[in-house]
């Protein structure tokens, strides 16, 4: 994820944000609800739209216990790409086939605890997509989460750079079947190859 779009655009979509709820609710401790932490393991099919619009499928895999968040991309009439954040904050983003390629990154940070939600402030009720009444918390101006309210499962997330992302499925307990299939092919580990290979 792009995390340094250019400043306008962050304080547009943080303006526009911002005005889509009623300014200065005041809510009593009593009324304020609390994220529900995510399960420690679940699968979500997630229909995202990136900060361009351009589209994309995202089978998200989170595995709390297995250090490990695995997305595999379908871009719109585009490459599948496998995404693979481990919680050493090592991620591996590669596409398989004759061309493929690979990009590793590092990050100080894991991936999301459970309780990363934790600390957010509330924004109140919003219907989202059609017709999902939501809870709706903000955190750090970073990310925007709708939770409906009466499952508790999330329904979308919207990022300040302009990923929203909105929740299809939701599988509580699931888990990928084999992860020998998402060990980060060759090429990631040797530039000497036909593929390209970037590292930061
Ligand atoms: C994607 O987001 C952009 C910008 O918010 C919007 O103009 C466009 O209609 C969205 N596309 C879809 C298919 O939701
Ligand atoms: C993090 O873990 C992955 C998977 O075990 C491994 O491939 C990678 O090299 C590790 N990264 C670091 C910085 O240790
Ligand atoms: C791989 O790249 C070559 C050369 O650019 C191209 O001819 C070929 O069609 C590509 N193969 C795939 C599967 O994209
Ligand atoms: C590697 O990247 C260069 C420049 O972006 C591109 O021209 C070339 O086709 C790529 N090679 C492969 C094998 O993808």
């Amino acid at each position: 994820m792009n995390l340094n779009p250019p400043l306008m655009t962050s304080l547009v979509l943080i303006t526009l944000q911002l005005i889509a709820f009623t300014p200065s609710l005041q809510f009593t401790d009593q009324e304020i609800p609390s994220p529900k932490p995510w399960p420690h393991q679940f699968h979500a099919l997630l229909y995202m739209n990136l900060s361009r619009g351009n589209l994309q499928i995202s089978n998200l895999w989170y595995d709390w216990p297995g250090g490990l968040n695995l997305n595999i991309i379908q871009k719109q009439l585009g490459v599948l790409l496998y995404d693979v954040e481990w919680n050493n904050g090592t991620t591996f983003y590669y596409t398989v086939g004759d061309n493929g390629t690979c990009e590793i990154m590092r990050a100080d940070v894991g991936i999301p605890r459970p309780d990363f939600l934790d600390g957010a402030k509330y924004l109140g009720t919003q219907v989202t997509d059609q017709g999902f009444l939501c809870n709706v918390w903000e955190k750090v101006d970073t990310i925007w989460y709708y939770e409906d309210v009466i499952t508790k499962r999330p329904v979308r997330w919207d990022f300040y750079d302009g990923i929203s992302t909105h929740v299809m499925t939701f599988e509580v307990g699931a888990v990928f079947n084999d992860y020998s299939l998402i060990q980060a092919p060759s090429y990631c580990f040797s530039q000497k190859t036909d593929a390209n290979y970037t590292s930061y």
